[in-house]
């Protein structure tokens, strides 16, 4: 369908597990086999072995009304309890589960039997403010075992969660109290970014505030105050400092199981109108999931690993590789407050070597900060207990990949890209270390018991060489059971347009091994003269380039082309002063993605920033982009993580 992507990277690097890792692997290629041969039964097996049930479960799908799975609908069970009590009870209460370290440099350890502890008060916290099952419960904290405390209390008690990112503004918590009608806000009076301490409960103050209309002030009858920054609070009749409740409270809680399909969180996340969506996901399916990808993603050795995801435990990561899957798989961790260059750009780097992180797992956008800073910087700190290396979130180009291999991995730790989404739950697309030979740049095949593809505009398979759209065609245990209130958006989103295929919204394509390659979001594939092109596949090219860093890619309205190719790029700190010395470097940069792509792909203009607009998680916001490409007034900034960024942007692009 689409010759373009077809030139996108002939990697040809390959990278075999090593024998002694293949010997040891948690994973093996049985899996797929069994898969394979019954593919219902397969995830049965591991939601009865990863998980213990109170009531055992007679049926593992139902999909007599698509798209509203059900996934073993009969059985019950507590999910905090699979992530604490159960542990405890076999003997493994005092393995750590998390190593924690503040952005000051304050710590705090929490074996399992004290974070079983701590979660128990805080269910019967909870269950004395009125919190019982079904109830919704908006959780805005920062990195603190108080997030993970809360969430687990709220499980607990067959309650509901929403978490909400501690960077996001009053509206936005104010829009999702709302939507989701919540009972209790969680939140701190602060905590620890950049050095200083940030205030958040003013945000949350400011979101509950009466407004002449009817909103989350209705519903919110308490907001529980965590006690982090020290920072000076406004105080309203509804609120209660965590501490002094958690003093008052009693130790002992026991677990009541429920039904399978009780809802568990809800996590709202864009999407392509302006109203996020209130992503609904429920307990055994989604648990079954994400221990057993986090299990055999990771090669989790529970004794000995110390496993670090370094997401925030507002995004979907940090619920499913945060505290679902690792805490039911009895892991080790590292959680960490701050930023990663605070108080010191080796920060990330001098955590590894200090609490010996044997399994590191984060997102292109880090790798490739740390990339523009230069090895010097990591190679500082003693990195030799990483044997396992991740990546989320977006496409990883292979140049980032064989850096974070090479300096992260002394080229030897296998490094597993895994792609998935907030609506799918856990992973679908990922290799399996110690089993599969990976490859620079694809994300590669799907998880045992997954089915996906890759399907032209009519939901035709592509064939190996071509691109198209990656589709799930099977429903999968973790699977989003809907958007919070809204069924018939849920319907209209991922489902009409192919009918029985879940629309994941990306690009694809699968190169000749039949390794799928992700091309990004199909919003974010241009169209150039009638042939479409993808923006990661030219951001590909550019950071290829000896003097490019990172690098931003949209399609802007032309009037000769229909869309053209606009490229921000930020150049390598080392590579300054070379670069200064050519004439144009918008002209080398644009020759050179004529040369890695072809002529159709070179960009149109090619504009030098020191930045790039990124929101809080990382995402570079290409709609702003696209804004000064065209020349417009920039849109709505709100989101970004730093809001002076556009304007130095625009600056430095009309400067030209
Ligand atoms: C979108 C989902 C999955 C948790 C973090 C983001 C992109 C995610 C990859 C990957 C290429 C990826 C996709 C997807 N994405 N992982 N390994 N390779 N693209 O969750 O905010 O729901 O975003 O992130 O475009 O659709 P999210």
């Amino acid at each position: 369908m689409n010759p373009q992507i077809d030139n996108l990277l002939h990697e040809t690097r390959k990278f075999p597990p090593s024998e002694d890792f293949s010997s040891n692997a948690v994973a093996t290629a049985a899996l797929y086999d069994e898969a394979k041969a019954d593919r219902l039964e397969f995830w049965a097996k591991q939601a009865r072995e990863l998980l213990t049930w109170e009531t055992p479960f007679t049926r593992t799908l139902d999909w007599s009304n698509p798209p509203f799975a059900k996934w073993f609908d009969d059985g019950t069970l507590n999910v905090a309890y699979n992530c604490l009590d159960r542990h405890v009870e076999a003997g493994n209460g005092d393995r750590v589960a998390f190593h924690w370290e503040g952005e000051p440099g304050d710590s705090r350890t929490l074996t399992y039997a004290e974070l079983t502890a701590e979660v128990k008060r805080a269910a019967n916290v909870l269950a004395g403010l009125g919190i019982g099952q079904g109830d919704r419960v908006a959780i805005y904290l920062p990195m603190i075992p108080e997030a993970v405390i809360s969430m687990l209390a709220v499980a607990r008690l067959g309650a509901v969660h929403s978490v909400i990112f501690g960077g996001f503004s009053a509206d936005s918590i104010r829009s999702r109290v709302d939507d989701a009608r919540a009972k209790l806000v969680i939140t701190a009076d602060g905590g620890w970014r950049k050095g200083k301490v940030s205030a958040l409960k003013p945000a949350v103050d400011a979101a509950l505030e009466a407004r002449g209309e009817l909103g989350p002030q209705e519903t919110v009858t308490n907001v529980l105050v965590v006690k982090r920054g020290e920072n000076e609070v406004e105080w309203t009749d509804r609120d209660l400092w965590w501490h002094e409740e958690m003093a008052k409270a009693e130790p002992e809680h026991e677990a009541q199981a429920f039904e399978a399909e009780n809802p568990l969180f809800i996590l709202y996340t864009s999407g392509t109108t302006g109203k996020p969506k209130g992503i609904l996901h429920t307990s055994g399916g989604y648990l079954t999931q994400c221990a057993f990808t986090h299990k055999v993603v990771f090669d989790l050795k529970p004794e000995s690993d110390v496993y670090w995801c370094t997401a925030d435990v507002g995004w979907i990561t940090g619920h499913s590789y945060v505290v679902y899957g690792p805490l039911a798989n009895g892991a080790t961790q590292v959680l960490y407050e701050g930023t990663p260059d605070t108080p010191h750009p080796g920060r990330w780097w001098e955590l590894i070597e200090k609490y010996k992180v044997t399994t590191f797992y984060t997102a292109p956008t880090a790798i490739r900060s740390f990339m523009k800073l230069g090895r010097k910087i990591p190679k500082q700190f003693d990195l030799s207990s990483i044997r396992l290396l991740g990546s989320v979130g977006e496409p990883i180009n292979p140049e980032a990949w064989m850096w974070y291999r090479k300096v992260i991995g002394a080229k030897a730790a296998p490094i597993v890209d895994t792609w998935w989404q907030t609506e799918t739950g856990a992973m679908m697309i990922s290799a399996l270390p110690g089993v599969t030979e990976t490859k620079p740049g694809s994300a590669q095949v799907p998880i045992p018991g997954i089915a996906i593809d890759v399907v032209d505009d009519d939901g035709t398979h592509v064939g190996t060489g071509n691109g198209g759209l990656l589709v799930v065609t099977e429903p999968w245990p973790s699977m989003l059971r809907g958007i919070w209130g809204d069924p018939e958006r849920y319907r209209e989103t991922y489902w009409d347009k192919f009918g029985d295929k879940y629309f994941a919204g990306d690009g694809a394509r699968l190169d000749h091994d039949n390794d799928i390659w992700l091309l990004g979001r199909v919003d974010d594939v241009m169209n150039v003269s009638g042939h479409r092109l993808s923006t990661a596949e030219i951001e590909s090219a550019l950071v290829a380039h000896p003097f490019t860093a990172e690098a931003a890619v949209v399609g802007a309205t032309d009037e000769t082309t229909g869309q053209a190719v606009v490229a921000f790029v930020i150049i390598k700190e080392s590579m300054l002063e070379e670069s200064a010395a050519v004439e144009d470097i918008a002209a080398v940069l644009r020759a050179h993605v004529g040369e890695q792509i072809g002529p159709i792909a070179r960009p149109r203009d090619v504009f030098v920033v020191n930045e790039l607009p990124k929101t809080r998680s990382g995402k570079i916001m290409r709609r702003l982009l696209r804004d000064v490409a065209e020349g417009r007034d920039v849109g709505d900034t709100t989101t970004l993580a730093d809001t002076t960024v556009m304007q130095i942007i625009t600056g430095q692009v009309t400067a030209k």
